[in-house]
């Protein structure tokens, strides 16, 4: 590609991956709300609001490639979700609807599906069951990226994020993490199979607690290296063992099934 852009290139995920994406384009664009200072030779910063439909416009021109990490990443108020990962979302896709449909990897979550009890493995095919405002913006995402595939033939990859940190932080995230040499790899594969359409992929390493079933997907190609069990021994001496009826021990969405997270 000539030019990439990467939105949310601030945040976390931005930050850890856009160095291990570098190979992909010429040139890549990194947007988030402010300007982003530290740029390498081959990067360039384009500050946008997502919810500014002709700053996002003007954002997406001339781009060939979009990974979309923008947006809010957690529970928060509606006004704030509804603005970035809402309007932010079909902002994103008229854009590229109207500047060369380019290939965009859209970050969704497993948020989308948390209502999913862990003792069930759960592929791409499941109905989803959201676990918050949050997670209800995420199946709105998916629902965007799969009617602009049927109608307007736009190849977009889902993928519903596990838990992409440095290393799995408790007990859930033993089944949920994925390693950003795993997520680097996956968004390389998206980007070089000739034909994508609009899959849905669950985004974590090669967890033997798993509870996503990637198999739909295989012909991507993508094979996580890294397994959130190499962590246990290290997680059961940081972390207290939650209650077995918390809802992080119960809930594919942990804690964000929780009632008392939900905020106005
Ligand atoms: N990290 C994970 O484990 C994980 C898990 C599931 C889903 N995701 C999704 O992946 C994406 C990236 O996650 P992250 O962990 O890097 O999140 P993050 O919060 O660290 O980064 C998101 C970035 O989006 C920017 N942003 C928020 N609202 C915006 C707006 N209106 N306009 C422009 N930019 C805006 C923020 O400034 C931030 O830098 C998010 O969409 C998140 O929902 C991440």
């Amino acid at each position: 590609m000539k030019r990439l852009l990467i939105t949310g290139a601030a945040g976390g995920l931005g930050t850890a991956l856009r160095s291990k994406l570098a190979p992909l384009a010429e040139t890549l664009r990194l947007s988030d709300m402010t300007e982003i200072t530290d740029l390498s030779e081959n990067e360039e910063s384009m500050a946008c609001d997502l919810g500014d439909a002709a700053a996002v416009e003007a954002l997406v021109k001339g781009c060939d490639g979009i990974v979309h990490f923008g947006g809010k990443s957690t529970e928060g108020p509606w006004s704030v979700i509804n603005n970035a990962n809402i309007q932010g979302v079909i902002n994103l896709y008229e854009a590229a609807r109207k500047n060369g449909k380019p290939r965009i990897v859209f970050a969704s979550s497993n948020h989308a599906t948390g209502f999913y009890p862990q003792d069930q493995v759960i592929d791409n095919t499941v109905y989803p069951r959201p676990d918050g405002f949050y997670g209800i913006s995420k199946v709105f995402g998916e629902a965007v990226a799969t009617a602009y595939h049927d109608k307007f033939g736009m190849e977009t990859a889902i993928v519903r994020i596990g838990s992409c940190f440095p290393e799995p932080r408790n007990h859930r995230m033993l089944s949920t993490w994925m390693s950003y040499d795993d997520f680097a790899a996956m968004i390389t594969r998206i980007f070089d199979v000739p034909k994508l359409g609009c899959p849905i992929i669950y985004g974590a390493s090669a967890n033997t607690a798993t509870f996503w079933d990637n198999s739909n997907v295989a012909w991507l190609g993508w094979q996580p290296k890294d397994n959130g069990e190499d962590y246990r021994a290290k997680v059961d001496a940081d972390t207290p063992k939650p209650a077995p009826d918390a809802p992080d021990v119960i809930w594919q969405g942990g804690m964000f099934c929780a009632e008392d997270i939900h905020e106005e």
